[in-house]
């Protein structure tokens, strides 16, 4: 049995790999068999102390878009992560709570369900703990969870809302925080409307030529899939590609104040926090030099609703970031060795963009602001 194969039988969605042998069947020799396979992706993985239920993702819908989960009741989780802004905030580095201005870009959080962890850097282990990170973080929501929790009792809706749901006399912000993580785990991709996977189910036209000549390279000349490999196209491991600094971090001093903010409360050696001039990324974890600008590798599904790209917005055109990687990636003493030139010609670019826009939906899923429940005042 061949090697490729061999890892096939490892992975669960038999069907869907042996068709993956075959349309791989371009690939260099050195990476046959050795990543997770593309493919559709799995149903969405749900924790045991979280089930879904129609009624919690619909409570879950009202609580993301309620700004009143945040300090000053302005910010909700849509401000930053908008339906119509691909569930991100559209610019190159995020907005902040009023009076500040994130130094990273808003990530999607389109198929943010698959991943083990969350945030550019992977601080953050289940969407349940990253939700009360982002509503209480300083520069995200700003919220006291105390404050939030109250307010949350005031809304008569949502006391019976949550009752329903969870059968507690009033609303805990714990389980809010469970409400928005099941409405995530809502907020992915339908293999139906994605050409690449309709192409991996069988559907041999779902992918023009050039598409499928872009998956070659892929997997092949273009190396994409040593990091961007399995169902995700991402393998969750954290790498520094070069990804050149954003001149819209340098001008502001808003940003400076909040990567500053996040050297002292991530506890940066004092020597380091006095430079504070990029990001660190994984460095922020493990104090390690070695991690210093590594970032976990995004997925690349639904990217043609998702830019800007890159931790801090670096790239606004695909076109861009495929540039960037034909010339080896950007200047860093960290940069991994995977990171080589490529030398593509025009023509495997328009391949491999070909390919990356096979990826996502034909239409962005869109989800309309709910109507929110008014506060009452009570006896
Ligand atoms: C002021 C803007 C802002 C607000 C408000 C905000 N976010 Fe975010 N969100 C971001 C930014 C910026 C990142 C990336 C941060 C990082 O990597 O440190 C992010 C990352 C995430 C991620 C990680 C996605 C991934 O691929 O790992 C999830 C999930 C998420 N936010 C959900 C939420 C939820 C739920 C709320 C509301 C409780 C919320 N966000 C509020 C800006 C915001
Ligand atoms: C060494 C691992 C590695 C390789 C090889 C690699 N990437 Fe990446 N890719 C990453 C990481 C890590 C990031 C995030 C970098 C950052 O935020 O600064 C990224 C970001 C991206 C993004 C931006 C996604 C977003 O949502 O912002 C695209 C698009 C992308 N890569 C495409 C490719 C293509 C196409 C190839 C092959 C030519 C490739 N990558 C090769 C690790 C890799």
């Amino acid at each position: 049995m061949n090697a490729r194969i061999k890892n096939c039988f490892l992975g669960s969605v038999m069907a869907v790999c042996f068709i993956a042998v075959l349309v791989t069947g371009g690939a260099s020799a050195a990476q046959e068999g050795k990543f997770p396979p593309l493919g559709p992706l799995p149903p969405v993985p749900v924790p045991a102390d979280n089930p879904m239920s129609p009624a919690k993702v619909e409570l879950g819908k009202l609580l993301f878009f309620d700004a009143r989960l945040s300090g000053d009741a302005s910010t909700s989780c849509a401000s930053c992560h908008s339906p119509e802004a691909g569930w991100g905030d559209g610019g190159d580095l995020s907005r902040g709570y009023p009076g500040t201005q994130h130094w990273r870009n808003s990530q999607t959080i389109l198929n943010s369900a698959y991943y083990a962890k969350l945030f550019w850097a992977g601080e953050s282990t289940s969407l349940e703990d990253q939700a009360k990170s982002a509503a209480t973080g300083n520069v995200a929501g700003n919220g006291d969870t105390m404050m939030m929790e109250e307010r949350l009792r005031q809304i008569p809706e949502y006391v019976k809302r949550f009752q329903a749901v969870f059968g507690t006399p009033w609303p805990t912000i714990d389980d809010a925080w469970r409400a928005i993580s099941a409405f995530e785990r809502t907020v992915v991709s339908n293999a139906k409307d994605v050409p690449f996977d309709r192409f991996m189910k069988g559907e041999e036209k779902a992918l023009s030529d050039s598409a499928k000549r872009g998956l070659a390279l892929f997997q092949g000349k273009a190396g994409c899939v040593q990091c961007h490999n399995g169902a995700l196209l991402s393998d969750e491991d954290y790498h520094n590609v070069g990804t050149p600094r954003n001149p819209a971090f340098e001008e502001d001093p808003l940003r400076q104040i909040t990567l500053r903010f996040q050297h002292v409360i991530r506890g940066v050696p004092e020597s380091v926090y006095r430079k504070a001039d990029r990001d660190l990324g994984l460095f922020y974890t493990t104090k390690r030099d070695a991690d210093r600008g590594r970032f976990r590798t995004p997925s690349l599904r639904e990217l043609k609703y998702t830019a800007p790209y890159m931790h801090n917005g670096a790239f606004f055109e695909l076109e861009e970031v495929i540039d960037f990687y034909d010339e080896g990636g950007g200047e860093d003493a960290n940069k991994s060795p995977l990171i080589k030139k490529l030398g593509l010609s025009d023509e495997e670019k328009e391949d491999l963009l070909a390919f990356l826009e096979s990826l996502s939906s034909d239409k962005p899923l869109l989800v309309r602001p709910p109507e929110l429940p008014p506060y009452a005042a009570m006896p």
